[in-house]
């Protein structure tokens, strides 16, 4: 059964979504990206301000909204700054506790706490959850093992923002069905296709799969000892997907939903240790490679995604996911269980 059509462009299902999915588990941003006091990354989930920042050592969550008149204390973006509002300069702390309100009068302020949120690092991957503590649950955990992922550096970020509901891009990394259609003049030559070989694996909500290149016509196995043709993908419900490909370069992406018909994915590229182990001329050469491929392979997702939000609009039915399309399967069975 497939999700109704509806629920792609009507405002009242972002707002239960909010409520079902994104305040249970969300991935945040990199660990890395949080490493020192003062390092921040402000963000809205349907709409509502929060921050993940490093107060004193320790990386948290916060409600991003001033105790006194309600700015956004934290600009929405990432960098490193002070928790200290813009607007007049209270300053909040360790744990969210308000430190300093220049030339205000302590009678005058009632509450002094924002309220915080469980804050859990998992393989150098940050992960937010607005009404639960996990509980013990590691996100990911599984899904990640399953692909052999670890964090190496980061050498390349962008946004791109999509006119598209979320689940169509968790739908279109789902599947391989698209490649040869959408994707002829990426990832066709490198010998990866819609009839390429994939085995599916389901861990919980999350899933990935393996897609194993029979041409192996990038060579790179030759070129570095341990480099394979293969590309892996997983998806980390509700909103992060990592892939690998040839064991050497490693994509993050993930979204905050801002609207029905409004997605902002956020991407960056990764070494893998293998590919930190190589020569610096080879390094240069894969990463330079690898900025080109995905800004291209977006580029072209980004087309289709953009398209499938009007014409679902519009739909007189409900998609018709194919076998070949299980990952959406589960996805959509998953969805509607939280939601229903
Ligand atoms: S609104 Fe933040 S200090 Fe006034
Ligand atoms: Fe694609």
């Amino acid at each position: 059964m497939s999700i109704d059509p509806k629920a792609y462009w009507q405002e009242e299902h972002l707002e239960k979504e909010y409520e079902r999915i994104f305040s249970r588990s969300l991935y945040v941003g990199t660990a890395a990206s949080l490493r020192a006091e003062g390092d921040y990354v402000s963000y809205r989930v349907c709409g509502r301000p929060f921050v993940t920042r490093n107060l004193a050592g320790t990386v948290g969550t916060f409600d991003n909204i001033c105790l006194h008149r309600a700015n956004l204390i934290d600009p929405i973006g990432q960098g490193n700054r002070p928790f200290r509002c813009g607007y007049h300069g209270w300053q909040y702390g360790a744990g969210g506790t308000l430190m300093r309100s220049p030339l205000a009068n302590d009678k005058c302020i009632s509450r002094k706490q924002l309220q915080s949120y469980a804050t859990v690092e998992n393989r150098g991957l940050v992960f937010a959850s607005i009404d639960n503590d996990f509980a013990g649950v590691v996100p990911g955990e599984a899904a990640l093992g399953a692909i052999g992922f670890e964090m190496g550096e980061a050498f390349h970020s962008e946004t791109l923002e999509h006119e598209a509901n979320w689940k169509l891009l968790v739908e279109n990394v789902l599947e391989s069905y698209h490649l040869s259609f959408v994707h002829g003049d990426s990832f066709v030559p490198t010998g990866i296709t819609s009839t390429s070989q994939f085995a599916n694996q389901y861990h919980g909500n999350d899933s990935c799969f393996t897609i194993t290149n029979k041409a192996g016509s990038s060579g790179k196995d030759k070129v570095i000892p341990g480099a394979s043709s293969d590309y892996v993908h997983a998806f980390v419900f509700p909103n992060l997907f990592i892939s690998i490909t040839g064991g050497l370069v490693g994509f993050v992406s993930h979204f905050k939903p801002e609207a029905p018909g409004r997605t902002l994915l956020e991407w960056q590229l990764f070494e893998t240790p293998l590919l930190q182990s190589q020569k610096a001329v080879v390094r240069s050469y894969i990463k330079k490679n690898a900025i080109e491929f995905t800004r291209k392979v977006l580029g072209e997702d980004l087309v289709v995604l953009n398209n499938s939000q009007i014409g679902t609009r519009y739909a007189r039915g409900a998609h018709q996911i194919q076998e070949i399309e299980g990952r959406i399967a589960q996805f959509h069975h998953i969805y509607s269980k939280m939601m229903s």
